[in-house]
């Protein structure tokens, strides 16, 4: 993993025929996706934005708007930054938009600068996290799945750069008006509280610990953000009913998310397009520069 797919000689990389394969063989990219959790083009002539934006636009799969704590910037129709956070700082594991209703099935990676040192994007298969948290502490996720999960998450009003989870509430629901971005928040499933600040709580749940998806062999995927979300200082997770969850299970989770972990590192032009509903991803921290790019599909 990721399937790696290459020109098939080193003088035809050019992108005008990268698109025409593509477009070609739409359907059987979208199995090989959904078969491998991962497949990479490495070795093609993808310069920028609008490259990137040209391969997305030839599969036509349907966007969908990045709604996370991420502060994010638009750069080219469907192409946005994937983290304007400090590069020195660890982004957790993750299933991009894990707590939303809908979530993106596909995370598309561009990366057009590569970092000199760090910053790989490591992914999880997440079936393996189920698999093994299962036989480590069964009763623990028996009763997790049963009772269901609950998130808050403190949001600023305005986005704060120096934090990889600093976006703010007024940028998260495009709107600076309280009552506009309630409405917009019930509609994710997210319910409100206002702080003295400026900021907001933001109340998600119940949640399900685990979710199994059409096509990706019955799997259970570890489809939550327990442990990127619990005692931490911006955030709380819990069983939904306010039980609280064992500390030493939330800290074994951890362990095993990183002891399952496969590290991928970027060279410049690679476009990485990861089964969001198999893999969990983050990034390591990095030297800079570093710049990938990010779309969200359907
Ligand atoms: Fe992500």
């Amino acid at each position: 993993m990721p399937l790696l797919l290459q020109p098939p000689e080193p003088n035809n990389s050019g992108l005008e025929s990268l698109l025409w394969a593509l477009t070609k063989n739409k359907e059987w990219f979208e199995k090989m996706i959904i078969k491998n959790s991962a497949v990479l083009l490495r070795g093609y002539d993808v310069k920028n934005a609008q490259d990137f934006n040209g391969i997305i636009e030839a599969f036509g799969w349907d966007d969908i708007r990045y709604v996370g704590p991420a502060p994010r910037t638009h750069v080219y129709k469907r192409v946005w930054t994937a983290n304007e956070g400090p590069l020195s700082e660890f982004i957790y594991y993750h299933h991009e938009m894990v707590l939303i209703k809908e979530s993106p099935e596909k995370v598309v990676l561009f990366c057009e600068v590569p970092p000199p040192e760090g910053g790989q994007t490591p992914f999880v298969p997440s079936f393996k996290v189920t698999e093994r948290m299962l036989e480590e502490h069964p009763e623990a996720v028996d009763e997790m799945e049963e009772r269901g999960l609950k998130y808050s998450f403190t949001a600023p009003s305005n986005s704060d750069t120096s934090s990889m989870r600093g976006r703010g509430w007024e940028d998260a629901f495009a709107t600076s008006d309280r009552a506009e971005a309630e409405k917009r928040a019930k509609a994710l499933g997210m319910d409100m509280e206002w702080l003295p600040n400026g900021g907001v709580k933001t109340i998600l749940g119940p949640r399900s610990l685990t979710r199994v998806f059409d096509g990706r062999k019955g799997r259970r995927m570890w489809f939550n953000t327990l442990v990127g979300m619990y005692g931490k200082e911006h955030s709380a997770a819990m069983m939904a009913d306010g039980t609280e969850i064992p500390k030493n299970v939330v800290k074994r989770c951890e362990e095993i998310i990183e002891e399952e972990s496969i590290q991928f590192k970027w060279e410049k032009g690679d476009v990485l397009f990861l089964d969001n509903m198999a893999l969990l991803h983050g990034r390591r921290p990095s030297l800079p520069p570093r710049k990938v790019l990010v779309a969200t599909c359907k």
